[in-house]
């Protein structure tokens, strides 16, 4: 895969999966724009770690939605077009609707869909506005296997990457006739921060029996997964779902 001369943007991309994914399409060739919202540290050591040159950071909450329309254009007027789109921030917010409160209750639905599907969404549309002008591009949303299992003690969460993938199943369709191409990279558990703060040690121990691989995903197997679905010989599989989750849940 060649990514030489193409202009990817991804969200939250100072730490975990995104940031693998920044490492990986700046070593195939690519100027990356890294969003992140708050940690400056993490995402300016993130910075220097990309070989080669033409990458820059933007800093911006994407749950706030008109500076999803400002990101976008920042983009544009740095790189002159946008070649790829990676959705890729997400938050995961503990609500186990047997213990908590109905304030945390409603916080924790509102909060994980304003980041994990609204804010993909309105990057989508400002994303396909600029592509549509430039002659098409690459989509690539970063879903979860929780979408897929559910999600006990996060339902928002879950629901949010199920409605992520239908919405994504949904611009596949509508952005094929525009040379703009949707996919969806559904994780299992992977080794990032999310994944530390979530997981209790017993959890952990259980989590790893999931899968024959008794691990979890390294963030580069992700990273792998996007890159394909956002390089050129994987327009016609627009719309598909890639699991990378240890063949620790399959779907039929
Ligand atoms: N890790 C897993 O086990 C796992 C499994 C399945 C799916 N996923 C999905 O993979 C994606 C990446 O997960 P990860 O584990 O790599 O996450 P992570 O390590 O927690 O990193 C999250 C990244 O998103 C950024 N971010 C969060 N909210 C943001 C906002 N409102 N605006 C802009 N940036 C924001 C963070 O920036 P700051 O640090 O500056 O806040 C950070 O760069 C998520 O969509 C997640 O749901 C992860």
């Amino acid at each position: 895969m060649d990514f030489t001369n193409k202009n990817v943007f991804i969200t939250g991309a100072s730490r975990g999966i995104g940031k693998a994914t920044a490492i990986a399409f700046a070593q195939k060739g690519a100027k990356v724009g890294l969003n992140y919202r708050s940690n400056d540290e993490a995402a300016q050591l993130t910075l220097k770690e990309l070989p080669g040159e033409g990458h820059q950071l933007f800093k911006r909450d994407i749950s706030q939605k008109k500076e999803t329309k400002a990101l976008i254009e920042d983009f544009v007027k740095a790189y002159g077009q946008l070649d790829v789109l990676v959705n890729n921030a997400g938050i995961s917010i503990f609500h186990e609707i047997d213990s908590v409160d109905f304030d945390h209750w409603t916080t924790a639905w509102e909060k994980t869909f304003e980041t994990n599907l609204f804010a993909a969404a309105n990057l989508c549309y400002w994303g396909a506005q600029a592509m549509i002008k430039s002659g098409g591009g690459h989509i690539v949303n970063v879903s979860s296997r929780g979408a897929f299992r559910g999600e006990p003690t996060k339902p928002a969460y879950g629901a949010s990457k199920a409605a992520l993938n239908s919405m994504s199943q949904s611009l596949a369709k509508k952005l094929a006739p525009h040379n703009i191409y949707v996919g969806v990279v559904a994780p299992g558990f992977t080794e990032t921060e999310m994944a530390a703060k979530t997981l209790t040690p017993e959890e952990r121990e259980n989590l790893l029996r999931e899968s024959p691989f008794k691990r979890m995903a390294r963030p580069e197997e992700v990273a792998h997964a996007i890159l394909f679905l956002a390089s050129d010989g994987a327009a016609y599989s627009s719309g598909t779902i890639i699991d990378v989750n240890g063949a620790s849940y399959l779907r039929s």
